[in-house]
């Protein structure tokens, strides 16, 4: 587990690309859109240099977090990897002052409602329509300790 760096750039691209279907994974340029915000954070899980997962979230407002994507390599989930990424990312994100933290999921991706649900977030609402005007997402937030 390790902040993100710029030479990290090209395998977290091919790996959003391996976890969401087309259209709906970030393409470079939203990637380093996101990346560059200047309240956005990003961490790395590696193992001997490869790339197994990561996450950007960022600061919205003072007291408002927003996680843009969490991402692990499909032969290294249920390890604990996104639950350790996700704690590292909240932690930032309290010590930054946020007090809520908000993300959007498909509806249909129930590996990731149930991966939200068990970390504590509570569904606030869909949102009809949110990937490629087709299909719905759960807006999702948690109130951080
Ligand atoms: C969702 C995702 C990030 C979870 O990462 P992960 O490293 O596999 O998750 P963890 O191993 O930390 O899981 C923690 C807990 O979440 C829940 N969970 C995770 N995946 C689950 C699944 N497929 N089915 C049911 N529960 C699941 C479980 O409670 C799990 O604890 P357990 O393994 O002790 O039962 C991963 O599946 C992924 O990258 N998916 C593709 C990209 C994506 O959809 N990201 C989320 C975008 S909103």
């Amino acid at each position: 587990m390790r902040p993100f760096q710029p030479e990290d750039f090209d395998a977290a691209y091919r790996l959003d690309q391996a976890c969401y279907p087309p259209g709906i994974a970030y393409s470079r340029y939203a990637l380093r859109e996101f990346l560059g915000e200047p309240g956005a954070r990003a961490w790395v899980a590696e193992e001997e240099r490869e790339l197994l997962g990561f996450i950007i979230v960022r600061r919205v407002r003072t007291d408002r977090g927003h996680v843009v994507t969490l991402d692990i390599r499909e032969d290294r989930r249920r390890r604990g990897l996104g639950r350790r990424l996700l704690e590292t990312a909240e932690t930032w994100l309290a010590e930054q002052g946020v007090k809520r933290v908000y993300l959007e999921t498909a509806v249909n991706n129930q590996a990731a409602v149930a991966f939200w649900q068990q970390a504590g977030y509570k569904t606030l609402g869909a949102l009809p329509r949110y990937y490629l005007d087709r299909d719905d997402a759960y807006r999702m937030e948690k109130r951080l300790p």
